[in-house]
């Protein structure tokens, strides 16, 4: 077999392949990129990223149909982190958290700026803060439950120590995240109830990133 007919098939095989394969939509996620990365060109004040980045990702999460299976899937040993988007210039990044039925993070900070939309199921929130006397944590307010499409904002300013947990038991969750930077890449720490910090990156679960992209594939 010559080179060109090695290669000439294998250039047209993946439409032909891809139609027998499920096709998500993604063009939800892709606007939603576009953007984001417009909101933070126009303004680096945090109360409007914040304002207007939950408007964004309200409309994100109000419709489910975009999210690729292979970044909606749960992994019975703990939650999932998996990366959607980097800005180019590590501005923000967009991550699907997928819970398991009772998965938890540990009690945890950011650094950044973090807005938290669920696009199924729902999640409890804590909140904390740290004594100044001696470090321990205090939680702060109810524990807050966050139901399909609503967002909220995790605010440095205001303290950004918090757990999270799936609200459900028997089934899975998901909620879409952006943060201000590469979270997957951000030293942060993991606390002990006794304020115990732990140094802690968090990575990503996966080592691909959803194709928005191809144009060819989606509207
Ligand atoms: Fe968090």
């Amino acid at each position: 077999m010559n080179a060109l007919a090695t290669f000439a098939p294998a250039s047209f095989a993946p439409a032909l392949l891809m139609d027998a394969e499920p096709v998500v939509n993604t063009a939800p996620l892709r606007r939603f990129v576009g953007d984001f990365a417009g909101l933070l060109d126009s303004t680096h004040d945090l109360d409007q990223i914040l304002a207007r980045g939950q408007a964004l990702l309200a409309g994100l999460v109000a419709q489910d149909g975009w999210l690729p299976e292979e970044f909606a899937q749960p992994n019975p040993a703990r939650y999932q982190q998996y990366l959607l988007h980097c800005d180019s210039a590590e501005r923000f990044s967009v991550v699907s958290f997928v819970w398991g039925p009772g998965q938890a993070t540990p009690i945890h900070d950011h650094r950044v700026w973090g807005l938290v939309g669920v696009l199924r199921g729902a999640e409890k929130v804590q909140s904390f803060h740290q004594r100044e006397s001696d470090g321990s944590l205090v939680q702060q307010g109810p524990t807050r439950e966050l139901l399909e499409a609503q967002v909220e904002a995790i605010d440095p300013r205001e303290g950004d120590i918090h757990r999270v947990e799936n609200a459900f038991a028997d089934r899975t969750s998901i909620s879409i995240h952006v943060y201000g930077g590469n979270i997957g890449a951000v030293a942060r720490a993991t606390f002990r109830p006794n304020g115990e910090e732990r140094p802690f990156i968090s990575g990503y679960a996966n080592a691909t990133l959803p194709n928005i992209w191809d144009l060819s594939r989606t509207a």
